[in-house]
């Protein structure tokens, strides 16, 4: 049976950071243990950044097993890696500019290539690491967009329908942000042992309430149900406001 969501919701943005922090470092250390490496796939947005910065500072930063760390992303656009809106370079400036993790170990999407030669790479840089199973990240870290997106699969898209691919170009207008992206697919997010959404902020108190209370809405978002996983919602009580339990 698949796993109900987790939802925790903190009081302000600060918190809401720390408690992440907290959570990738104990994913991180128990995946080391298991399987002697920690793969995660993070994601880019506004949101994220603090959570970057706590893990590349102390004392998180001794705290985390960097060595057995591989990084991937869930989505990004595409975007040369030292462009403002490049997801990669929001995790080069706040994560790897302080964080020794090997630079072997980082998997970056090529935002700068031909959207589709992009992501046939990127998918062959999973079968190299992952072999040929569907990829079983330890950790996605994932955002959730004011319509109901995620990593950059957008409502109404049809890449939502991709059974086979595990990465796909795709195109959408959200906040003047790069239009062309590439995003993993939900074969790859479902198969996830650990998918943790961080949100925040009062503009997305509507949705998470769509998200976490209407079965029937099918956002993207909702969409992310690890068969064999445990999804995590990670809230600061401006989004969290409107759950019925609590606003
Ligand atoms: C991206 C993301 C995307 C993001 C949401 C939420 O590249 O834009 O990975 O899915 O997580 O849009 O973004 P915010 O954190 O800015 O609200």
């Amino acid at each position: 049976m698949t796993p109900s969501p987790e939802v925790h919701v903190f009081p302000d943005a600060a918190a809401l950071a720390e408690a992440a922090a907290q959570r990738f470092i104990a994913l991180a250390t128990a995946a080391v243990a298991a399987r002697g490496r920690f793969s995660v796939a993070l994601s880019g947005g506004a949101t994220p950044g603090a959570l970057y910065r706590l893990l590349a500072a102390e004392p998180f930063r001794a705290r985390a097993p960097w060595a057995q760390l591989h990084l991937f992303w869930a989505d990004e656009r595409c975007v040369p890696p030292d462009d403002p809106g490049s997801n990669y370079r929001l995790v080069a400036e706040t994560l790897l500019a302080g964080a020794p993790i090997p630079p072997e170990n980082v998997h970056r999407m090529r935002g700068e290539w031909e959207p589709e030669c992009a992501a046939r790479d990127y998918e062959c840089a999973l079968r190299a690491f992952f072999g040929v199973e569907a990829p079983r990240f330890d950790l996605v870290l994932l955002g959730l967009g004011t319509d109901g997106h995620t990593a950059s699969l957008f409502p109404g898209a049809e890449t939502l329908a991709e059974t086979a691919r595990w990465v796909v170009p795709a195109v959408a207008e959200y906040e003047n942000r790069p239009a062309w992206r590439l995003t993993l697919t939900l074969p790859v997010l479902n198969a996830a042992r650990n998918v943790i959404f961080l949100v925040r902020g009062a503009d997305k108190a509507a949705i998470v309430r769509v998200a976490l209370g209407d079965t029937a809405a099918r956002l993207p978002a909702q969409r992310v149900r690890p068969a064999a996983g445990q999804v995590t919602w990670l809230l600061d009580a401006e989004a969290g406001n409107a759950l019925p339990s609590i606003g």
